[in-house]
């Protein structure tokens, strides 16, 4: 039997490069609280993704939870049920009502044109996803947060280095959260960071990753722990240099699934969109079971008597779990296309160093059906 094959396999810097990093911060017994790695780490994330402010933090989800309490929304908070359930639990940690939204066919992304007709008075704001680094409609979603004065969030956890017309999506918005977990594109083992054009909004952001401390003696908020140690600062500061060859790797595995897995009856794969520079930490298949001949449920089983560790990303949806199914948002049938994609969709292996025999055999499983 081969060795198993995980959807993804994690990116580490080369171990002999990051010592020199751990002597230095042996040596300064500087070890959290906004040290000079992540100092630097910051000032070269923003460089990189081409934004003005970035705070680090140490996950995705305390940045949500911070970002959403520094734009101090309230209320009822329009999103996607196609997410990974940081989003919601966000929304719901924030004392908010999380409101589900149908997403679009082709980007699985919320749909602008579903959005107003879910708008109360108790909306404060738009929380979209930008699902598998695809970016969402932002002219759109913009237009619609200004009309009825409302917030607009990003998740942008996929969405790393991702640009659309030579504009990094992290610029979106009011705020843009990004992740940087093990699974991520870019990863600091654990970490995220929030990422606005407003330097007002950054000071505030980094008063509520510090328990709210403005000044040693003044707490301005019931701020959370969300702060990073020097030992992630030093190794995001030298994952940096690698990112780019590892998404230029990351581009040869999905141009070989693309080229091998086009025409492939009742399998539909995305292709790069117009304008958009991808990273491709992910790549989703849409098994429709009829055409195929067999279930998306079938595949995934067969992958893993397989040793192929597939994904269903996003199944089930987010209003489906207890804690939101009774919403009236989530009743089954008000959200079609998001029910649908969350019944076909698989994501394959996607990683710099997969193999080109390992991605042969992920395509013959799929090419072969039955
Ligand atoms: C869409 C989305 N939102 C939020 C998160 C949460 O990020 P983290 O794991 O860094 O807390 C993740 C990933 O884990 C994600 O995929």
């Amino acid at each position: 039997m081969t060795n198993p094959v995980y959807v993804t396999s994690p990116s580490l810097p080369p171990l002999d490069e990051f010592i020199p990093y751990l002597e230095k911060i042996w040596e300064s017994k500087w070890l959290t609280n906004n040290g000079q790695f992540h100092q630097q780490f910051e000032a070269a994330l923003a460089a990189y993704l081409g934004v003005n402010y970035v705070s680090f933090f140490t996950n995705g989800m305390i940045a949500l939870q911070a970002g959403m309490q520094a734009l101090r929304i309230t209320g009822e908070v329009i999103t996607t049920p196609f997410t990974f359930v940081a989003t919601t639990h966000a929304i719901h940690l924030n004392g908010c009502t999380p409101v589900f939204c149908d997403i679009e066919p082709d980007t699985f992304t919320l749909d602008p044109e579903k959005v107003e007709s879910l708008i109360t008075p108790r909306t404060t704001a738009i929380m979209p996803v930008h699902v598998y680094g695809n970016p969402c409609q932002h002219v759109r979603l913009k237009q619609i947060a200004s009309t009825y004065g409302l917030k607009l969030f990003y998740d942008a956890a996929h969405v790393f280095g991702v640009k659309k017309d030579g504009v990094s999506v992290a610029r979106w918005g009011d705020l843009s959260m990004l992740s940087f977990h093990a699974t991520k594109v870019f990863n600091t083992l654990e970490g995220g960071a929030l990422v606005t054009n407003d330097e007002t909004l950054k000071k505030r952001i980094d008063y509520l990753k510090n328990f709210g401390f403005a000044d040693e003696v003044t707490v301005v908020a019931p701020g959370s722990n969300g702060k990073v140690d020097e030992v992630r600062s030093a190794y995001g500061l030298l994952q940096l240099k690698y990112v780019d060859n590892e998404i230029a790797k990351r581009q040869k595995v999905a141009a070989f699934y693309r080229e091998r897995l086009n025409g492939v009856p009742g399998v539909r794969i995305l292709q790069d969109l117009p304008g958009v520079l991808h990273n491709y930490g992910y790549f989703p298949i849409l098994v429709d079971a009829k055409a195929y001949g067999m279930t998306r449920d079938a595949l995934y089983e067969k992958f893993k008597a397989n040793g192929i560790y597939a994904r269903r990303y996003f199944y089930p949806l987010c209003s489906q779990f207890p804690t939101y199914r009774n919403l009236v948002s989530a009743i089954p049938g008000c959200l079609p296309v998001a029910e649908k994609v969350a019944q076909d969709v698989l994501c394959l292996p996607i990683f710099p160093d997969l193999d080109e025999d390992t991605e042969r055999r992920i395509v013959s499983l799929i090419v072969e059906r039955g």
